[in-house]
């Protein structure tokens, strides 16, 4: 049964109007999306769907959840925004369930990934100003080659990406760069000037390349000798994704602070950073704020998301069947190793490498009713809903195997 957007709308007319009146800054394909149900989203020709975009690893407990929506609707009806001039009862509740989880410390919220990672580089600033006791000084922030943080002027200098930078000179001074996982490229890079170390735990935008074990301990250790803030950006990998609440957790590191947003309110925006004792005093009344952030209707989205993920024991769920998805996606590799060329990724965080263009490979998956998006140069990401079952990780794999035994080799 169609919605009733659904019967208003064609694609065609919706990109009839992006074309005169929407700035192309993305590369959108080319049908409009009308409603979604669990793993599963319908076009507006009413064609359906398996998601394996979950909206850029946002929609964690896949479209339409029967009880986020109920938790949802209940609150707009009730209050929907206040300000942060007012306590919001449901932030209070949501900064101490990700205490809970990341340790002691407290939390700040906003709306998005890349507002997330603003705070935590106005953190390593207060961070290097205190540390150095006078202005200026400290203040470098280093980050990992092929990373991404972020839009905003800080998310972009922080993102040493031609493909972000472009354009956008000059960027904002104080950043650094080294290699991904080379402990003793960041080692040499972090003199005198640095005040904190920002990476991802599981690189996402780049490609799915995930920081080694051995990688996070070592960053963790030259913080502490040094006295770097180690800052962790969650926002594609956090919240579940690998089958632990934050990725970091496999590493049995704490990091002294951490950016999330994307799966956090499910579907609904709100972004959020925490930052350990002792560092919850660099910020003061009047430092740092937004308007939306933090709303009613945010909060109840991301209590309800961490709610239903314990209800439904998401977390394990994940961790137990990302097994099996991993091995079917690894006989994949060997089976069609003249077009794939490796798996990469934890959980529900996976990327397929392939040798030809992975921009045509996620068409062709599209038309065989597949949705994954583009990972780094080489490779298409496959991020499931966390409440994709078995039926779905099976289906999204046979879709698979289908394109790339009808295709020619590359
Ligand atoms: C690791 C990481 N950090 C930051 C961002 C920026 O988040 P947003 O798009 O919500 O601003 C992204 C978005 O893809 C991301 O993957």
């Amino acid at each position: 049964m169609p919605s009733r957007t659904a019967r208003k709308v064609t694609s065609a007319k919706v990109a009839d109007q992006y074309a005169t009146h929407v700035l192309p800054t993305y590369g959108t394909a080319p049908f409009t999306l009308v409603r979604g149900e669990g793993s599963y989203v319908w076009d507006a020709e009413n064609r359906r769907y398996l998601d394996f975009t979950s909206g850029i690893a946002v929609n964690t407990l896949g479209h339409c959840h029967p009880e986020w929506t109920r938790r949802m609707t209940e609150q707009m009806a009730e209050l929907v925004h206040v300000s942060n001039l007012f306590h919001v009862p449901g932030q209070g509740r949501l900064a101490q369930r990700l205490a809970e989880k990341a340790g002691p410390g407290k939390a700040f919220f906003c709306n998005s990934g890349a507002e997330a990672n603003e705070f935590l580089i106005k953190l390593s600033r207060l961070w290097g100003r205190r540390r150095n006791a006078g202005e200026g000084g400290r203040h470098v922030v280093l980050t990992a080659e092929n990373s991404f943080h972020g839009r905003t002027f800080g998310g972009l200098s922080a993102t040493p990406q031609a493909k972000v930078q472009t354009g956008f000179a000059p960027l904002l001074e104080g950043f650094r760069h080294a290699p991904f996982n080379d402990l003793e490229a960041f080692r040499k890079a972090a003199t005198e000037d640095v005040a904190a170390i920002m990476v991802e735990t599981i690189q996402g935008e780049g490609g799915i390349y995930p920081a080694t074990t051995e990688f996070l301990k070592g960053l963790r250790a030259l913080c502490d000798e040094r006295k770097i803030l180690l800052m962790i950006d969650e926002v594609q990998c956090g919240i579940g994704r690998t089958g632990r609440f934050f990725a970091y957790e496999e590493a049995g590191i704490v990091p002294d602070a951490i950016a999330m947003a994307k799966g956090l309110g499910g579907g609904y925006p709100i972004g959020a950073a925490w930052v350990r004792e002792p560092f919850t005093d660099l910020f003061q009344p009047g430092s740092h704020g937004t308007t939306f952030g933090g709303s009613p209707l945010a909060c109840a989205a991301a209590n309800a998301v961490l709610d239903i993920m314990e209800q439904e024991n998401l977390l394990d769920r994940v961790a137990v069947q990302s097994g099996p998805f991993h091995e079917a996606l690894d006989g994949l590799v060997r089976k069609h190793s003249d077009k794939v060329k490796e798996r990469r990724g934890r959980g529900y965080h996976v990327a397929l490498a392939v040798h030809g263009d992975p921009l045509a490979l996620a068409a062709r998956l599209r038309e065989n009713g597949l949705l994954v998006v583009r990972g780094g140069d080489d490779a298409i990401r496959l991020m499931p809903p966390l409440t994709a079952g078995p039926q779905d990780l099976d289906t999204a794999v046979e879709i698979i195997d289908f394109v790339l035994g009808t295709e020619p080799s590359t």
